[in-house]
Parts: C-alpha cells; sequence; structure tokens
C-alpha cells in the first residue's frame, strides 16, 4: 500500500513538474530577455541584433537587451550563452563563426550542435574588401599585387580567430599564397575605427558595417564577396571580375541554451519570423547590402540544417587551407 501511494504521489509531482513547466512557457516573457552578441558595440553583428531585437521587442512586449561580450573570435559569448539557464531569457545572435569555430579550435568551451536550441535564421550579409582612404592600389588587381609583392609590410585587422574577418582575410591570403600581418580586435567595429584613421591598412568586413564608410569615402573599396553587384554598392565589382576567386556570405542565425522548452522556442522563432518580415527592417538590411531570410527559413528546422551543412565545409576548406586550430 505504502509503495504505491509513493508512486502516485511520485507521478502526481513529475506531472505537477510537467504542468509548472507549461504554465511557465505560456506565460514567457515575464521579464526582460538579453542577447549575447558576441563581438564589439558598434559593429557589423550588434547592428543586425539591435535591429531584430527591437521589433522583436514589441512583438515579444518584454525588453530584448543586446549583451556585446566580444573576445576569442566569437567564442567568448558564444560560451557564455551555451551555459546559460535554459529559461528563455540569454539568447546567442551569432554568425558564420559557429560553423568556422569547432575546426579553428582545438577545444571549445561548447558544441554547437548539441549546447544550444536553434531558433532561426536571420539573414546572410555580403563581405568587402576595404583599406584605409590613402592604401596605395586603386584597383582590386593592384591591391592583389600590391599584398604579394609587400606581404607582411601590410596589416589586416580581424576580429579573432573565428570571426568572418578573420575568415575572409585567411581565404584572401591562402589564394594570394601570401602572409600579411594580421592584428585581431574584438571586433569589426574598433578595427574600423583603426581602418578610418589610418592606423590599420585593410579588413575584409561585412556590409552592414562598411556600406555607410564606402558611401562617405572614410574607406576605400575594391570588392565585394558576391556573385553579383550590390544594387546598394552598384559602382563596387565583385571579387570574380578581379580575378579573385573568393565568395563569402556571413549567416547569422539566433540560438537558446540547449533544454529550453520547446513552447518558449516556438514563441521566439514566431517573434523572430515578424521582425524580418517588419517593413523598417528590411528596408534597413536593403540599405546596408543584406535580406531578412524568409519565414520557412526562420526556423529551428533551417537553423540546423545550416549549421551542420557549414560545419562539415567549412572543415574542409579549413584542412585544405592548412590551418591549424589554435
Ligand atoms: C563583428 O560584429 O564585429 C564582426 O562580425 C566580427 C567578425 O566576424 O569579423
Amino acid at each position: 500500500m505504502k509503495k504505491t501511494l509513493t508512486a502516485l504521489a511520485a507521478g502526481a509531482f513529475v506531472a505537477g513538474l510537467g504542468l509548472a513547466s507549461t504554465a511557465f512557457a505560456q506565460d514567457y516573457p515575464t521579464k526582460p530577455i538579453t542577447v549575447v552578441v558576441p563581438f564589439s558595440a558598434g559593429g557589423p553583428t550588434d547592428t543586425v541584433a539591435r535591429l531584430v531585437a527591437e521589433v522583436m521587442s514589441a512583438d515579444l512586449g518584454q525588453q530584448v537587451v543586446i549583451q556585446n561580450v566580444g573576445g576569442a573570435g566569437g567564442t567568448l559569448g558564444a560560451g557564455q550563452v551555451a551555459t546559460a539557464p535554459n529559461d528563455g531569457y540569454t539568447l546567442l545572435l551569432h554568425h558564420i563563426g559557429m560553423s568556422t569555430a569547432p575546426s579553428l579550435y582545438r577545444s571549445l568551451p561548447y558544441d554547437p550542435t548539441t549546447d544550444f536550441e536553434p531558433i532561426g535564421l536571420i539573414t546572410s550579409v555580403p563581405m568587402t574588401l576595404v583599406a584605409r582612404k590613402d592604401f596605395e592600389p586603386s584597383t582590386l588587381s593592384e591591391l592583389l599585387e600590391y599584398i604579394k609583392a609587400n606581404g607582411e609590410n601590410i596589416t589586416y585587422a580581424h576580429a579573432g580567430i573565428g570571426s568572418a574577418s578573420q575568415l575572409c582575410g585567411m581565404l584572401l591570403m591562402n589564394a594570394l599564397d601570401t602572409q600579411m600581418t594580421t592584428v585581431p580586435y574584438q571586433g569589426a567595429g574598433p578595427a574600423m575605427t583603426d581602418i578610418i584613421g589610418g592606423q590599420i591598412d585593410m579588413i575584409c568586413d561585412q556590409t552592414t558595417n562598411t556600406t555607410s564608410q564606402i558611401q562617405a569615402g572614410e574607406v576605400k573599396a575594391y570588392a565585394v564577396t558576391t556573385p553579383d553587384r550590390l544594387s546598394n554598392l552598384p559602382d563596387l565589382p565583385t571579387t570574380a571580375e578581379g580575378g579573385l576567386e573568393l565568395e563569402i556570405g556571413v549567416w547569422h542565425g539566433l540560438y537558446a541554451p540547449a533544454g529550453t522548452d520547446a513552447a518558449i522556442i516556438a514563441r521566439l522563432e514566431a517573434a523572430l519570423q515578424a521582425a524580418l518580415a517588419n517593413e523598417t527592417v528590411v528596408s534597413r538590411f536593403a540599405e546596408l547590402g543584406t535580406v531578412p531570410v524568409s519565414a520557412d527559413e526562420a526556423t529551428p528546422a533551417a537553423l540546423t540544417e545550416t549549421l551542420t551543412s557549414q560545419i562539415a565545409l567549412w572543415k574542409g576548406v579549413i584542412e585544405a587551407a592548412g590551418v591549424f586550430a589554435e
């Protein structure tokens, strides 16, 4: 008899937990949500995050606060979210670095495929080769010859091993079989400040960070890494036009820690889809050379598929490039 009562009590307890969890998820969110951006404020990832967060906040009825956690090419910030409480109040907005870091670091403080709940893709951002405005080369072909001739006398800025700027720089230096002097930053935001100030020679950076500087003549632009020219930068040739085989799109995704309740993930997915359909977001993204993904890509399944396929793709590229993990 005693055993039966114990079993009944245990069953009621577990059922109660389930009901409590469902009730918790149904009321979500009841307080502000933090979105960790694993790079400095004012950079391309931060720009995407703040545009999306503002509209998600309106949809969710709670503040969505951006927390910039720079360092180690985005892996510090990603690691912080991997071990955060899985209550839906700490999220990660990160980019292609989620798929390159596993091949660039011998031991990551997280597994991108098991330590997170994907919520959805956000956008894919083109990259541009830019330099300080008085840099000697004028065209992409002149730039490529100049790099080959001057190698380590040229300084190349990036946002750490695992960042998009480091990935693009690695591909560029491998294509030219020439090493430049690389200078790491906590994000492409501060790197751009030093390019504009003339302290650093060049960077390969996302249009969400370079468009306004190119249009203002604050930097010299050589090419965009997309198959076709961009409507917001029509005079900027593609890398292919300049004879450089280097195409890269920096895809971005939104994640929660593993184990986050499915109802919370669904609520966040709906808020993300609403943000990406918002006309202010769409028009601002267009000004910056990018477009939000469609609703069927702003989903856990689409982000999972992109993440796993990109991890495999970049593993092969990075190993072929002979780049050894940190
Ligand atoms: C940033 O937001 O600072 C950039 O995404 C850094 C990078 O990946 O190059």
